[in-house]
């Protein structure tokens, strides 16, 4: 590495290290995370900045209604589940959403999987108590071990070392699925057939045969071209630790600028987001397109703030704000914070977390969501930005391609006493993989009456 890129990570260095940084493990032994961190910066990017700059220019389309977001993923991956057949029902059932978005919305979707770096968590609680005792809290498998002992749930640096690993498979394998036929259109077609043919989805039929009727339309017209066959899929994960994140932030040779190269777009949290923060300070000098999530307590100063930070030069695509209002409020919370958007003048792109506002407690104790709020928080969020003229860019779903039992509702239904079938989530519930599907069938109703 030459000179001039040295000090320019030396620069982003000092710049977010002087800085508060909010929701960091603390390990026992800093010069251990040091050599990690090291190590880390020795090992190939895993996605290139040009990828990071396509991406960039088709959230700039979603920010104009030419485009339409589906991210989606685990809360939480954990290397156990970071398995073949774990990441290709994943890949899975975001392509067969996919298809009935692009269907719905008649503009293409771009596919950001929740997914290859989503490995730390912030926690409301530094420490969870247990009889008596008091452990750090579960961070994610990035940081510690979900298991109650204290040998477990001590941070340990190593363990960002194994997620570059994990991410770095998982990347390939989604790189192998994506373009090695595994994401043709008509087989993905098929699947949904198969499910909108379930007795439970009988009306969802319709779609799905309007559907296969475009198809169909194709294949009698001879449309035959490669981009039918493959998609590209870009992977995003929260940006939390930013001491792996500054490990995987590099210069790009050919412009100069910082890329994270662990992956192709990266948020803010809602518990990171402050202005003078180091979280803010280091992506906004990172080129990646980025996202801040934005909860019910945001303030229009607040979000004029991050936009002249984030995007000062009001490039479109660039910035990409995830609203997680919860389905109760958002009618009152969103449209102020739009307002404020509006006034300033520079382009977002808006996408809907309808899961982070909506968690609940079972009566049984159970951490869950009710698909019902989830689907009214995205149905409000695309009311509320086309009465205000504004583009509804997308949503951002917390899902998995197995039948877990951890979201109440959908036509199978999941009630209070059925969540201890096969709840598995180590932090929120997930939707799952016949929710998730039936939640794309209602967006696409919505986006076919709105657009
Ligand atoms: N390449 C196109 C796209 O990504 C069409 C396509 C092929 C597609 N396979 C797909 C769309 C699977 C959604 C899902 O939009
Ligand atoms: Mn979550």
């Amino acid at each position: 590495m030459n000179n001039e890129a040295n000090s320019q990570l030396r620069d982003l260095y000092a710049a977010w290290s002087t800085l508060d940084a909010k929701h960091q493990p603390n390990y026992p032994a800093p010069e251990e995370l040091e050599a990690v961190v090291d190590y880390l910066r020795t090992m190939p990017p895993l996605v290139f900045a040009g990828e990071a700059d396509k991406l960039t220019s088709l959230m700039a389309r979603a920010s104009q209604g030419e485009a339409f977001v589906l991210q989606g993923g685990d809360c939480a991956e954990t290397f156990e589940t970071a398995t073949a057949d774990r990441i290709r029902s994943k890949i899975r059932t975001i392509l067969q959403m996919a298809v009935v978005l692009t269907y719905g919305a008649s503009v293409p979707v771009i596919k950001l999987g929740r997914m290859a770096g989503q490995y730390a968590k912030p926690r409301s609680n530094a420490t969870e108590v247990r009889d008596g005792i008091a452990l750090p809290s579960y961070m994610g498998d990035a940081v510690n071990g979900f298991e109650f002992t204290p040998e477990s749930r001590t941070p340990d640096p190593r363990r960002l070392i194994e997620m570059y690993q994990r991410s770095a498979t998982t990347l390939n394998l989604i790189r192998a699925f994506t373009a090695g036929g595994f994401a043709d259109l008509s087989k993905v077609h098929e699947w949904n057939l198969g499910f909108a043919s379930n007795p439970a989805y009988k009306r969802y039929n319709q779609l799905a045969g309007e559907i296969d009727k475009a198809m169909k339309f194709m294949e009698a017209a001879g449309a035959n071209s490669e981009s039918l066959r493959t998609v590209d899929f870009y992977s995003s994960h929260e940006a939390l630790l930013l001491n792996y994140e500054h490990a995987m932030t590099r210069v790009d040779s050919r412009t100069g600028n910082l890329y994270n190269t662990g992956a192709h777009f990266l948020w803010i949290g809602e518990r990171t987001r402050g202005i003078n923060d180091a979280h803010v300070e280091m992506l906004s000098r990172i080129h990646n397109p980025i996202g801040v999530k934005l909860g019910p307590n945001v303030s229009a100063d607040e979000v004029k703030a991050l936009i002249d930070k984030i995007n000062p030069e009001g490039k479109a695509g660039r910035l990409t704000l995830i609203t997680r209002m919860g389905a109760q409020t958002i009618t009152e919370q969103l449209p102020p914070i739009i307002e404020a958007v509006q006034r300033d003048g520079r382009p977002i792109t808006w996408i809907t977390d309808p899961m982070h506002g909506n968690t609940i407690s079972a009566s049984n104790g159970y951490k869950t969501r009710r698909m019902s709020d989830v689907v009214k928080e995205i149905s409000e969020f695309f009311t509320v930005h086309s009465e205000m003229g504004s583009c509804p860019g997308g949503v951002h779903i917390e899902l998995t391609g197995d039948d877990v039992t951890e979201v109440l509702g959908g036509a199978e239904e999941i009630f209070e006493d059925t969540l201890s079938t096969r709840y598995e989530t180590l932090v929120d519930p997930r939707l799952n993989h016949q929710q998730s599907l039936e939640t794309a069938f209602l967006v696409s109703e919505i986006l076919r009456e709105t657009s």
